[in-house]
């Protein structure tokens, strides 16, 4: 069955959609994106995505495309006109199409966006339940890791190189660091059970499921540190695990070959996962 997406003002079936081959988006990756989770047909932390949308777009001088009240009803006609129960909406937003220059467009170009779901389970999942492995890279990407660009060349590279390792993901390190994974926010639990996690800065993605998880793992008496750690100190480490919105909280049971916790998912992060869910179900709209 062919999904029904949105292209600049329209609904089409997929195969109708059309943007120009002078995008910028296309040319210059010139662009934004949020990816938001659907469970039981409704949208988990929409507020949030719209928030990091619109720091996105400010940080790039981007112009805006719709209000957010617009983009909350294009979320959920397509999620009503494709019968999503769970899965991810895509939205990106291009700066438009203009004659390749380096140089911005004139004021007044049209920005572009695109909106399509992709309908898949996301309660329950086998990598949630089996743990991931996981493998460090060196973290090659451009420095304002924290402006959700559609670049997305390098994690890409990173996951085929975990692959290739047989493994699931990529975490990226620099200076000696872990930043983040390829497509979410990577965390340690140490041995007195503090949840440790990278300080935001411009190094990583300041990630929605993040604020949400550090939020809810507070009010639930654990304790919490931000600050960078090491891929030896995550390999010697209780538990390890990730977050983002396709992921929620998943637990990584291998690091470059080493199990971590026994190799099995730890219960810190299954706690987590639960309350996350829960909590996020009850604000979902
Ligand atoms: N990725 N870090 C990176 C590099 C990411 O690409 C993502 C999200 C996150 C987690 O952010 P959030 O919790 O807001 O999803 C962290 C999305 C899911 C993707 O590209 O598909």
């Amino acid at each position: 069955m062919s999904r029904t997406v949105y292209v600049n003002g329209q609904y089409l079936p997929e195969g109708d959609a059309k943007i120009s081959i002078f995008d910028r988006g296309f040319l210059f990756a010139d662009g934004v994106y949020e990816v938001t989770s659907v469970v039981g047909g409704k949208l988990i932390d929409f507020s949030g995505h719209m928030k990091r949308l619109r720091r996105s777009l400010g940080e790039l001088e981007l112009t805006s495309p719709a209000t957010d009240e617009e983009l909350l009803a294009i979320h959920r006609e397509l999620v009503a006109r494709n019968a999503v129960d769970e899965g991810m909406i895509y939205m990106q937003v291009t700066r438009g199409a203009a004659d390749r220059d380096f140089a911005f467009p004139p004021e007044g170009t049209r920005p572009s966006l695109v909106l399509f779901t992709q309908a898949k389970p996301v309660l329950q999942s086998a990598s949630a339940t089996r743990g991931l492995k996981v493998v460090s890279v060196p973290d090659l990407r451009w420095a304002r890791r924290d402006i959700k660009t559609v670049q997305l060349l390098y994690p890409s590279i990173a996951k085929m190189e975990a692959k290739r390792r047989e493994a699931d993901d990529a975490w990226m390190v620099e200076d000696g660091f872990v930043t983040e994974g390829s497509s979410n926010n990577a965390y340690i639990v140490t041995e007195d059970d503090v949840i440790v996690t990278r300080a935001l800065s411009q190094s990583i993605l300041h990630g929605i499921t993040r604020a949400a998880v550090l939020k809810y793992a507070a009010e639930a008496g654990m304790r919490v540190e931000e600050r960078a750690f090491t891929i030896e100190e995550a390999k010697a480490a209780k538990e390890a695990f990730v977050t983002s919105a396709s992921a929620f909280v998943t637990p990584v049971i291998e690091i470059d070959g080493a199990r971590v916790g026994g190799g099995q998912p730890g219960p810190v992060a299954r706690r987590l996962r639960d309350i996350y869910i829960a909590e996020s179900l009850e604000r979902a709209e």
